[in-house]
């Protein structure tokens, strides 16, 4: 018969045995919550004791499968949206634009890895950063992985709806574009950022790690997990992740986390308030890299210590230069964005930069030129394309506007304001049919929700807006087509 109270000889058994099979270590103050955890679980499934519970757990086919369900109830699933947001920050600024454009160049694809995802918050941050970055997910080959010991916390995870709690560090803007609200507490999260995640069950206590033998993650979140671990689990763990990352891969622990006394595999680096780590180079051989020191008086760790702070300091002069191009100072903004490329010449946002603040200063030549090396070095850069495509039609050279904006098509077919552009250039040609063939396209889209994204091309237009232009422009150019034909 179970007894309400645990023993402290069955708090021990059941201790040791989470311990050993997921990590997390209970000290004695969790013992209530392991009473009520475990006694939940006995009676749903019917054991006698205690005992009867844990010989299962250990010693039957079926206990790895019950193990999950207690798990579930023992892990602590606390998280929110944007936790820690100068993580998010340095992934958007400093790791995910330049690491995406040098991926969307060689079409390698970036792989990311939230471990310990708990309810999906984190994952789905990444996935709403990728589309702030971006405006948009597909054709661009990112991979994120979701995983998590709490088949509850995985469930909730895929259906998407959060609370308000959840949402705390979302601004209205965010919230407004990613999510619909269910009620006056719930929003639930669009199939656009859905989509981008995939939520699987991964006990990082386990070995084999995911894509360990296939080259690894370019980028690794494991943050507040291993805080209710063990030293020696969490020595296992991080080493683990150090061994499924990429070279110049990045991993990302908690704000109270540390890797002191853990690892002295990775390579630190502060910035803000924040610890970010980094897997060495590891191609050198160890007498290679003698040589190296010996020559030139400077070791591996440093050469790449080097040309991290180089990516440091052109990504915030970049940052700089945006801020007076947005304040609309396109001589200091240029004077910044001429520094970044001088630091950085292969860096296609700065490229593209110039080219904005040069076609704000009527200089469209410049602009052109610009907006092409930027191609040049992302072949895939939609926002690059579609300006090109404003900026050629601005100069008077429809057929030149007209590619770029069917490149932007080829990269993303729901942009809107590509057909619509198209449409309009046309129209002023006399182009009639092929032009109300590209308004309908336009209006079709315009119709989706996903539209939001070409939106952020046309400032203060609304869709609806763009929609009646469509059918005032089709109404005209039937008009004029009957007109023809009488
Ligand atoms: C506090 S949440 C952290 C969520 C998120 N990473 C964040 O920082 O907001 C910790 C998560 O780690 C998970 N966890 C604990 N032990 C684990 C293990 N051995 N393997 C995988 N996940 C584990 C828990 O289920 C829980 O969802």
């Amino acid at each position: 018969m179970i007894t309400p109270d645990l023993s402290g000889k069955e708090f021990k058994l059941f201790q040791d045995f989470i311990l050993e099979n997921s990590g997390i270590f209970l000290d004695i103050n969790r013992e209530d919550s392991l009473r009520i955890s475990l006694f939940s679980r006995i009676t749903a499934k019917g054991f006698r004791d205690y005992y009867e519970y844990y010989s299962f757990l250990r010693y039957d086919a079926l206990g790895e499968e019950e193990f999950k369900e207690l798990l579930s109830l023992i892990t602590i699933n606390e998280t929110y949206f944007f936790r820690n947001p100068s993580h998010f920050k340095f992934l958007k600024e400093y790791i995910l634009t330049p690491l995406i454009s040098e991926r969307a160049l060689y079409g390698k694809g970036i792989k990311i890895w939230s471990a310990g995802c708990s309810t999906g918050e984190e994952p789905y941050s990444m996935a709403i950063t990728i589309l702030e970055v971006f405006g948009f997910y597909k054709n661009l080959n990112i991979e994120i992985l979701a995983t998590d010991v709490s088949l509850k916390a995985l469930d909730k995870a895929k259906k998407g709806i959060y609370s308000l709690h959840s949402l705390k560090l979302i601004d209205e803007k965010i919230k407004n574009k990613y999510f619909v609200p269910v009620d006056k507490n719930r929003f639930k999260l669009k199939d656009k950022v859905k989509e981008i995640v995939k939520f699987e069950y991964f006990n990082l206590i386990k070995e084999p790690y995911p894509l360990i033998e296939m080259g690894g993650w370019d980028i690794i979140f494991c943050r507040n997990v291993t805080i209710y671990f063990k030293i020696e689990s969490i020595i296992r763990v991080i080493h683990n992740f150090y061994n499924s990352l990429k070279n110049d891969g990045y991993f990302f622990i908690g704000y109270a986390e540390t890797l002191q006394q853990i690892s002295s595999e990775f390579l630190p680096f502060k910035w803000n308030d924040i610890f970010i780590y980094k897997k060495e180079m590891r191609d050198l051989s160890l007498e290679e890299k003698d040589v190296n020191e010996k020559e030139t008086g400077i070791t591996e760790k440093k050469i790449e210590r080097k040309s991290f702070n180089k990516a440091i300091l052109s990504r915030g002069l970049y940052s700089k230069a945006m801020k007076f191009f947005e304040q609309k100072d396109f001589s200091q903004a240029l004077r910044k964005v001429r520094e970044v490329l001088e630091i950085d010449p292969q860096m296609a946002e700065a490229h593209f930069l110039a080219g904005k603040i040069h076609a704000d200063s009527h200089r469209f030549v410049e602009a052109v030129e610009s907006c092409q090396w930027a191609i040049q070095l992302v072949p895939l850069f939609l926002a690059a394309h579609f300006f090109l495509g404003v900026v050629y039609d601005k100069m008077g050279q429809p057929q030149e506007a007209i590619n770029e904006f069917r490149k932007v098509i080829y990269i993303d077919g729901d942009f809107g304001l590509a057909y619509f552009n198209i449409a309009r250039i046309y129209q002023l040609q006399g182009e009639d049919e092929k032009s109300l063939k590209e308004y309908t396209n336009a209006i079709k889209i315009f119709q989706k929700s996903s539209s939001e994204k070409a939106l952020e091309f046309s400032e203060e237009i609304t869709s609806e807006l763009l929609i009646q232009t469509c059918r005032q422009n089709i109404e005209r150019i039937k008009g004029f087509i009957n007109k023809k034909n009488e």
